[in-house]
Order: C-alpha cells, then structure tokens, then sequence
C-alpha cells in the first residue's frame, strides 16, 4: 500500500514538472524558423559575411530569451530585418532557436 501512494505521488510529481517545462518553451514551429531564419537571416550572420555569425548554439536559452523579449531588436541594426517577419514568424524563428541553444537538449549549429 505504502508503495503504491508513493508511487502515485511520483507519478504526479513528474508529470506536473513535464507540463511545467513544457509551458515554459516557446511554441512556434521551429522547422519553420529554421527555414525563415536560412530566408531572412543567415545572409549577413554567417562566416565571412557583413554580420557576426549566428546560430542557435551562438546563445543560452536565456540570453535567446532576452534577445526575442520586450522588442529589444529595435536596439539592433538590423531592426529593419526583423520588422520584415510577421509575429508568427518571430516566434517560428525564436522557437527554432531556443530549442537548439547552447543550453538545450539539442544544440545545433545552423549550416
Ligand atoms: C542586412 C544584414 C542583416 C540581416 C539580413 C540580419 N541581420 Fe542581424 N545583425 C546585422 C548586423 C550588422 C548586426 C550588428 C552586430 C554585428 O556586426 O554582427 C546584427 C546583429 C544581430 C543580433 C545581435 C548579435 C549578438 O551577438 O547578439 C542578433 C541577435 C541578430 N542580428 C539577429 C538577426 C535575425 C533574427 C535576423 C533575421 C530576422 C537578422 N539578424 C537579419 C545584420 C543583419
């Protein structure tokens, strides 16, 4: 019996904490951020081109965060950039990123 309680309380425990994490990532489409940030992005953040090279793996899932929040592109140069993509499409690239930062479970390097 005792067993069986704990194990319950595991159970709900785990799940609880699986929701949790789950709520806390961002939810776009990240195959198709991978694409639009190939489209709209890897131009100039690429080696050897005009800008520093990006890819998810270039940040933490934090400082992704930072990044995406608040509207804090309009401090970068290439604002002009960003508000070419849609809301939906911000999020499909900041989803593609976050999920393969540095930090992640899957860090992975744009090619
Ligand atoms: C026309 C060229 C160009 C395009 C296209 C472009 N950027 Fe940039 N971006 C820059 C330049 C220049 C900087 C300034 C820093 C540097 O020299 O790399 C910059 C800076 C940044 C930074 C800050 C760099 C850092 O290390 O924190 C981020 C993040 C960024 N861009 C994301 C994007 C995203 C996402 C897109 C696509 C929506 C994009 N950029 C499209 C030129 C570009």
């Amino acid at each position: 019996m005792g067993k069986k309680v704990l194990l319950t309380v595991l159970t709900i425990i785990m799940t609880l904490s699986f929701v949790s994490v789950n709520l806390a990532a961002p939810e776009g489409n990240k195959r198709k951020g991978k694409y639009l940030f190939r489209k709209s992005c890897r131009s100039c953040h690429q080696e050897g081109s005009t800008a520093v090279e990006l890819s998810p793996i270039s940040k933490t899932q934090a400082d992704w965060d930072k990044v995406f929040s608040n509207e804090s592109y309009k401090n970068l140069p290439c604002k002009a950039e960003w508000e070419k993509q849609s809301d939906k499409d911000l999020l499909d690239i900041y989803t593609y990123m976050y999920k393969h930062a540095f930090d992640s479970p899957s860090p992975l390097k744009c090619k």
